[in-house]
């Protein structure tokens, strides 16, 4: 097939052990009578209808033929794959199969005419902006594909719940962008009510080299009032560990899975403590877009000059620097070259006169430096600026500074005011009264440990998302309500 009708169909196939594993646990524990009807939505070659076609067989007792016949249906908008469907189905009966229920159709816009027991699948995952001549109408059709930068597995997810009968359970592998995206709300807002367990690989690739952070979710149209929810980083489904979280502690904004029985300390510690955001400012470091041109280890120094790989840089210039990715409280002897006063840039006229030695080494690299944003440095105010404005004036002054990933809770209090970080974020306290050690203390917790481990993104390595987007919400007994009276 194609590349650009793959792309614009979002094929990608699901390994054996996915698909085996999504079917036994939709039909584990279910009263089988025989004439139930599983549909697989987007089947490609087939691999959920086969492994629907074996368990069902082994469940009910039929003949495979007659499941494949009676039981199994399956749709997709390639005429190649319901060709590949039907031939791998055949492969499972030395009998002829002598009708197949397969549907050439686009699943979203397929006007079926029964519902059904059950829908499994791995539907295509195509970004708003790759499906072309569809996109409005999909708009105009589903909710959930009406904000923002969407996806079409948001669609299926809608369409199959539209289709699926009253006690019957859908279970999809897709994405999980939408626990926590902007454009997922409305997404969220339908599935929750009917969720009824989720596994989540998040950062483990499940297919390949595909670089997509996927969950499986099963939900269920009979509104479980609990479900289940568990973190799976490996090529099986041994030993999972679930959790077990109530529907009405799920938020719209975006989806945190807590447990009960954290949910219920957060909300103790909530009514009498505040959030981290309204305690500190959190700010994000430097940003030069090209470090390793701003950023450098002197190999020696004079009163006046830093020097390195042959050149010399005026040290009224540079300001110390920490790399808080990689910072572990010992001095990590790095400078930037600071072309900024008072936040502007220094003018070319102003920065040849009074710092000829550092404007020369940049110009030596200004090909490079412009190439910054896809060659948009071209554009910047001068060749010199850095990539983003951030930082310029929050990244100095006493603070706590931490990595944007880290195994546990690493922060540090900086003292010097004079020295600014990148590679990570700051936390500065709002008021006076606040003693930053302690703020640090507090920080580095059990229960920032407890919160990151059960809000937060994970990455591979063990490691955990320290997002200013998961710290704002920590709460901790160290942050009073209010401001202690002073006598
Ligand atoms: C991610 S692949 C999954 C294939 C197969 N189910 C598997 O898991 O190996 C998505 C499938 O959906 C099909 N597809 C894409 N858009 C579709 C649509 N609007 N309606 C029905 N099928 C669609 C593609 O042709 C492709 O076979």
């Amino acid at each position: 097939m194609d590349i650009s009708v793959q792309k614009q169909n979002g094929v990608v196939f699901t390994p054996q052990w996915v698909a085996d594993f999504m079917v036994s646990e939709i039909l584990k524990n279910q009263k089988i009578i025989g004439n139930e009807k599983i549909l697989d939505a987007g089947c490609g070659e087939g691999v959920f209808s086969a492994a629907a076609v074996r368990k069902f067989s082994e469940l009910s007792g039929k003949p495979v033929e007659r499941v494949i016949e009676e039981n199994i249906y399956f749709i997709d908008i390639s005429p190649d794959y319901i060709k590949t469907t039907k031939k791998n189905l055949q492969k499972l009966s030395k009998e002829k199969i002598l009708k197949f229920n397969d549907i050439l159709a686009d699943f979203c816009f397929y006007n079926f005419s029964q519902k059904f027991d059950y829908i499994i699948g791995n539907p295509p995952y195509v970004r708003i902006q790759n499906l072309n001549e569809r996109r409005a109408q999909l708009q105009e059709k589903f909710k959930t594909a009406s904000n923002g930068s969407i996806d079409l597995y948001y669609c299926f997810f809608e369409q199959a719940l539209k289709i699926i009968k009253n006690y019957g359970k859908i279970c999809f592998i897709t994405p999980n962008s939408h626990f926590h995206s902007f454009a997922g709300k409305n997404l969220r807002d339908l599935l929750s009510p009917y969720l009824e367990k989720i596994v989540d690989f998040d950062y483990f690739q499940v297919f390949g080299d595909a670089t997509t952070y996927t969950a499986i979710t099963f939900l269920n149209k009979d509104k479980p009032s609990m479900f289940l929810y568990a973190q799976n980083f490996k090529n099986d489904f041994s030993n999972l560990e679930y959790r077990q979280i109530s529907q009405k502690n799920i938020r719209s904004e975006r989806w945190e899975f807590f447990s009960d029985d954290y949910s219920q300390k957060i909300k103790e510690l909530n009514k009498k403590y505040s959030k981290l955001n309204e305690v500190a400012d959190i700010h994000y470091g430097i940003a030069t877009l090209k470090d390793d041109v701003y950023i450098f280890s002197p190999e020696k120094f004079d009163d006046s000059y830093f020097y390195f790989k042959g050149y010399k840089i005026e040290k009224s210039l540079c300001v110390p620097i920490i790399k808080a990715s990689t910072y572990k409280g010992l001095d990590q002897n790095l400078y930037l070259i600071f072309p900024y006063e008072n936040e502007k840039i220094i003018s070319q006229k102003k920065f040849q006169e009074k710092y000829p030695n550092a404007y020369n080494y940049l110009s030596d690299h200004r090909e490079i430096l412009e190439s910054r944003d896809k060659g948009g440095g071209k554009n910047y105010e001068e060749f010199y600026a850095f990539g983003r404005s951030q930082g310029l004036k929050t990244s100095f002054g006493k603070k706590i500074i931490t990595s944007t990933m880290n195994i546990a809770p690493r922060f540090y209090v900086i003292e010097n005011k004079k020295t600014s970080f990148f590679a990570g974020y700051c936390v500065k306290p709002k008021y006076e009264y606040i003693d930053i050690y302690q703020l640090c203390d507090a920080l580095n917790s059990d229960f920032m440990k407890e919160y990151i481990e059960s809000v937060s993104r994970s990455y591979r390595g063990g490691y955990k998302s320290y997002a200013k987007s998961f710290l704002k919400d920590f709460v901790h007994p160290y942050f009073f309500k209010s401001q202690p009276t002073l006598f």
